[in-house]
């Protein structure tokens, strides 16, 4: 198996593998979405992704038993990876779904520092990451100072945020953050000029939805994403050593400032070959030309 490639995170000066793990899909029973990992499997599989050296490891409170299971399965190799969570998150447990809910007070931060520090079995989080929100409402809550707060206090080491268009500039501008998450694939390219933006403010940059599910073959069926390769046509640029998660896999770390993408899998064989398409690094540029070609007119012919 290949060694992962390891980038800088921007500021935070982590070396962080360039395929890191999001754990929402270790949100077990009584959450959301069709399939549920148990223990045992979660067990297993934490265990390996850090066997075959991701360092990097994105969870968050609302994401059912993920926090937990970290806690249990893998806190006895913490010096392993680097551990990014979240908070303004305010959810409820019902017996049958989780209930989500983000909340902006300080109330609703410490509760979850506390908890996600005890779930997790850890005495920091390397990375706090707001849970969404805008630049206004964390601002008029005082929330950055509580971050800083926690973070004076040791319990956190770098503050970020995991947010989208449109409140994405916004909290840009704060000029606060170390690192900033966002989506971004070549089928869904939209905040493309964004990464380069959080970089130039000196914050790593963190992609979730790299993989872009997976594409047509998804465990969680996307058509908006199936659409984009079908228009695109990128079935045809596809050779018999290329699938299409290594298209699209390798199109995301050609950003020259993606640093880390957080890909959701619980399958070994799909680990197995995000590891090997991160391991022959971006796509060669002339390829990533025609992609990025093709998708432009495919999402053209689309609005
Ligand atoms: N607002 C937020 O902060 C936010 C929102 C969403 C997600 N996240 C974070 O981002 C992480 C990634 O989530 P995402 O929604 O962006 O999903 P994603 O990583 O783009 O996709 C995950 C899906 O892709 C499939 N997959 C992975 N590798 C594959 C391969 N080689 N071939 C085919 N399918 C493959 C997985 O199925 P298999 O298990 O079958 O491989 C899984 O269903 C989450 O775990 C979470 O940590 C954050």
């Amino acid at each position: 198996m290949p060694d992962l490639p390891k980038r800088t995170l921007g500021k935070t000066n982590l070396e962080v593998t360039q395929l890191g793990y999001g754990s929402m899909g270790l949100r077990g029973p009584a959450t959301w979405g069709v399939r549920v990992v148990d223990d045992s499997a979660a067990d297993q599989f934490l265990n390996l992704v850090l066997d075959k050296g991701v360092n990097f490891i994105d969870t968050s409170p609302e994401y059912g038993v993920s926090e937990e299971r970290i806690g249990r399965f893998i806190s006895s190799r913490r010096d392993e990876y680097y551990l990014a969570t979240k908070c303004g998150c305010d959810y409820i447990q019902h017996d049958d779904h989780l209930e989500v809910k983000h909340t902006w007070t300080k109330e609703v931060l410490q509760r979850n520092i506390e908890t996600s520090l005890d779930r997790m079995q850890t005495d920091y989080i390397d990375l706090l990451q707001f849970h969404g929100g805008d630049a206004e409402t964390i601002q008029q809550a005082g929330l950055i100072d509580v971050l800083l707060d926690f973070k004076s206090q040791g319990l956190i080491r770098f503050i970020g945020a995991s947010s989208s268009l449109p409140h994405l500039p916004g909290m840009i501008a704060l000029g606060v953050f170390d690192t900033f998450q966002m989506p971004y694939s070549c089928l869904d390219p939209r905040h493309h000029d964004l990464l380069t933006t959080a970089a130039q403010s000196g914050a790593g940059v963190i992609v979730r939805g790299g993989i872009a599910h997976g594409g047509p073959e998804a465990e969680i069926d996307r058509p908006a994403l199936f659409d984009v390769w079908n228009k695109a046509n990128l079935d045809e640029l596809l050779s018999h050593d290329m699938s299409c998660a290594e298209l699209i896999l390798r199109y995301t770390i050609s950003h020259p400032h993606c640093d880390t993408t957080i890909v959701g899998t619980c399958n070994e064989d799909h680990l197995e070959e995000n590891i090997s398409s991160i391991a022959k690094g971006p796509l060669p540029s002339e390829f990533y030309d025609k992609v990025t070609y093709r998708i432009r007119c495919a999402l053209a012919a689309q609005s």
